[in-house]
């Protein structure tokens, strides 16, 4: 079985951390979105891999996966040419897919579940598709499921009257009989060219299509709320480790990853959950945490930070409480007045003097 994993898009609710690179490289727990995906093809036994790429910064993702053997994969890369679809980009992989079942894993999907149950189903079943379901609060949002009897009787894409509110997750196993009915989809309202609509056909000629209601955490992280929900759930899961120094009164409290080189000293605290890269300097009485990621190389002083992500190579030196904020790499922030609370968004190599 092969993999396809989507790495292309617009990134529009993303902006601006999206302005110089594709969103499936922002991190969650200091990984990158789409490397939770690659993990989830690789531990259901799935290694040879497509990655659809297009648009701002997608050679990124090259530089990062390069070949794909520092993760245990094989990786070939597609381009898209414009983001026509979720449908469109799948089409892209017709000749790497061959005759062979498929997985197609959204690149800003995340999902704790093992998928490797539903690989084997899928391998040993004759079914043409399958789906993994999960409720949402938000039907409208989502590609929507209604299932009559066990079985699914329609597929909808963000519909207006949600028949239910069992959404359709980024992850699809596949046939390659999907190719031919996508070349006969025409482009939705939103000018996409709609997986959902691929699905409903093989629905419409009467193909097996399977589902799943999963009910572990799931996260489709297109806004900034979704990444720092998924970041805290990560956190809560990780295993604690300490490979940095401290000094001997720091306090440290609940679920802590410290990297390599990374030094917290004079009155700072970690509250847990919370990860903190390598080659960090934690000083002067900062609180970092609850539910905080810190890339490497970045450099806090005098700040709180809970409920955040602050990429590599920041510098954060001025006493204010920055809370549910997202700062990508290279961001400065130094303030001289006294103490105050801010939510950031702040795109790469922000510079900001307050
Ligand atoms: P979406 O999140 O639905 O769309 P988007 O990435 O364009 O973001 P926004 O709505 O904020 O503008 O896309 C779902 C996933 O599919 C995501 O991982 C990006 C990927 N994708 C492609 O690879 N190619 C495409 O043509 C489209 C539309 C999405």
């Amino acid at each position: 079985m092969k993999g396809i994993i989507l790495h292309g898009g617009h990134g529009t609710r993303l902006r601006p951390l999206t302005h110089t690179g594709p969103k499936q490289l922002l991190p969650i727990a200091n990984k990158p979105m789409s490397e939770y995906c690659l993990e989830s093809l690789r531990t259901a036994g799935i290694t040879d891999i497509a990655i659809i790429i297009g648009g701002i910064g997608s050679n990124k993702v090259q530089e990062y996966y390069g070949d794909g053997k520092d993760f245990g994969v094989k990786l070939s890369y597609i381009e898209q040419d414009s983001p026509k679809g979720i449908a469109h980009a799948v089409r892209l992989c017709k000749d790497f897919v061959g005759n062979e079942k498929f997985v197609v894993f959204l690149g800003d999907n995340i999902i704790q579940k093992n998928i490797q149950d539903y690989v084997s189903d899928f391998v040993n079943s004759d079914d043409a598709a399958s789906i993994l379901l999960c409720e949402v609060n938000n039907p409208s949002q989502f590609g929507i499921a209604e299932i009559k009897n066990e079985k699914i009787i329609k597929l909808i894409e963000k519909p207006k009257n949600p028949p239910s509110n069992l959404a359709v997750t980024g992850i699809y196993f596949l046939t390659p009989i999907i190719f031919d009915l996508i070349d006969k989809l025409k482009p939705s309202w939103r000018n996409e060219f709609e997986i959902v609509d691929a699905l409903q056909m093989l629905l419409d000629i009467n193909k097996k299509v399977r589902y799943y209601v999963i009910t572990d955490f799931w996260k489709d992280t297109g806004t900034p709320e979704d990444i720092l929900q998924a970041n805290k759930t990560i956190l809560e899961n990780m295993k604690p480790y300490f490979y940095g120094t401290k000094d001997d009164d720091i306090i440290i409290e609940g679920n802590v990853m410290i990297g390599e080189g990374t030094l917290i000293k004079n009155n700072s605290k970690i509250m847990g959950p919370v990860i903190i890269g390598k080659n960090c300097i934690i000083n002067d009485d900062v609180c970092v945490g609850p539910n905080t990621s810190i890339g490497d190389n970045s450099k806090l002083s005098h700040c709180k930070i809970k409920n955040s992500i602050i990429m590599e190579n920041c510098e954060i030196d001025c006493n204010i409480k920055i809370k549910n904020s997202i700062i990508s790499s290279n961001s400065n922030i130094s303030k001289k007045t006294d103490q105050d609370e801010k939510i950031f968004l702040l795109g790469e190599g922000t510079k900001i003097s307050l």
